[in-house]
This record gives C-alpha cells, sequence and structure tokens, in this order.
C-alpha cells in the first residue's frame, strides 16, 4: 500500500504572505504543497502563475503539487517546470491533446499527472497509464475552495484503482476533503488527500492539529 500523504492547497492561504502560509503548511506536517493554477477561461476563476510558483519555491522543500486548470496549456509546461514544480498534473478536458503534453512533462524532467473532473469518465485515461505517475480526481467542480464534496467519486475513484493494479500511480482527490470525508476516499483507494479550507480554517495555529485530523480520520 502506498503511503497516505496529505497536501494542504494554499488556494485557502492568506495570498498576501504566500511565502510564510507556505513555510507554516510545511511546519505543520503538509506532505505536498498543492498549487491551484486558473486562467479565467477553463475554469471561472484566476489564480497564480509561474512567477507565483517561483518565489514561493524557496520556502519549502516539499513536494510542489502543481494542479493547471488552464487551456491551452502545452505553451505554459515548461515555464511551470523551471518555476519549480515536481508534479504537474492537466486536465483531460483541457486539450485534444493531453497525450502530447503528458510526454511534454516527462520529458521536461516532471512527474505527470492527469485530472478528471467530477463528470468526466476514467476510460480517458487507459491510452495514457503508462505516461503518468498520478491521477487526480476532482471531488468538486474546480474553480474555487470551500465546496462541497461529491460523493458519487468513489466509485470512479474504486475504478481507477482497479485499472491502475501495480502500476507506479499514486491516486489523488481534491475538493472537498474534511475529517468526514477523507475516510470515505482513503477507503475507496485515493492515496493522497489535498485539503484547502480543511487545513487553513482557524489561521496558522490551527494548520498541525487540522492536517493531522485528517490524516488520522483516513
Ligand atoms: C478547486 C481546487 C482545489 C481547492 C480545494 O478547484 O482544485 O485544490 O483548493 O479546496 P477545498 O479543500 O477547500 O475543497
Ligand atoms: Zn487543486
Amino acid at each position: 500500500t502506498r503511503p497516505l500523504l496529505i497536501a494542504p492547497s494554499i488556494l485557502s492561504a492568506d495570498f498576501a504572505k504566500l511565502g510564510e502560509e507556505v513555510r507554516a503548511v510545511d511546519a505543520a506536517g503538509g506532505d505536498w504543497i498543492h498549487i491551484d493554477v486558473m486562467d479565467g477561461h477553463f475554469v471561472p476563476n484566476i489564480t497564480m502563475g509561474p512567477d507565483i510558483v517561483k518565489a514561493i519555491r524557496p520556502h519549502s522543500a516539499k513536494v510542489f503539487d502543481v494542479h493547471l486548470m488552464i487551456a491551452p496549456v502545452d505553451p505554459y509546461l515548461e515555464a511551470f517546470a523551471k518555476a519549480g514544480a515536481d508534479v504537474i498534473s492537466i486536465h483531460a478536458e483541457a486539450t485534444p491533446h493531453f497525450h502530447r503534453s503528458l510526454q511534454t512533462i516527462r520529458s521536461l524532467g516532471k512527474k505527470a499527472g492527469v485530472v478528471l473532473n467530477p463528470g468526466t469518465h476514467e476510460t480517458v485515461i487507459e491510452p495514457v497509464l503508462d505516461l503518468v505517475d498520478l491521477v487526480l480526481l476532482m471531488t468538486v467542480n474546480p474553480g474555487f475552495g470551500g465546496q462541497a464534496f461529491i460523493g458519487s467519486v468513489c466509485e470512479k475513484i474504486r475504478r481507477i484503482k482497479a485499472m491502475v493494479g501495480d502500476r507506479d500511480i499514486d491516486i489523488e482527490v481534491d475538493g472537498g476533503v474534511t475529517v468526514e470525508t477523507a475516510p470515505l476516499v482513503a477507503e475507496a483507494g485515493a492515496n493522497v488527500l489535498v485539503a484547502g479550507s480543511a487545513t487553513f480554517k482557524g489561521g496558522p495555529a490551527a494548520y498541525a492539529g487540522n492536517i493531522a485530523a485528517i490524516r488520522e480520520a483516513a
């Protein structure tokens, strides 16, 4: 069984002190730093670009898990790789050429992830399984933190777990992960849990307790 990892999403951090926030969730026991990149086009919100990733890179040595919600995505892969991403995940819905994009991410020396919206069937990942290090299942429709968990995705997690078999692939979930929902996704087979609002609620003094509570619940 793969190690269970908690990935605080800095979408819920205080953007006015992002470096400090990254250091705080690192010190509080976050395993990966999840970075949500939105373009106001693929999703109805705009967040951060490669320069922000570069600016926060010196604040943590942990894995930078970059979730790209942008279309087109290909022109920006190299910039995120150079900015310090370790894992780069792209949405299957964002490009008709996601096989090519995954090859590009690997050629940049980074781990490649493919993301599926709640309404996207997992059959699209079967042809690219040998090109991915991670499958990210959205458990909300992407765009905002703090949305309600979509429980029906758990069945899809189970099917993907079976499809992945013994390949070296992480299964990550993103959206509405809390102490209540963490056990559901872990039981279904997810091993990387993104948590935005559930990590950052209560301010810096609460981060360590929040992360530990999600880990224990899972
Ligand atoms: C949503 C983002 C998530 C978001 C999750 O589009 O991809 O990473 O930060 O936030 P919570 O954990 O609050 O649902
Ligand atoms: Zn995300």
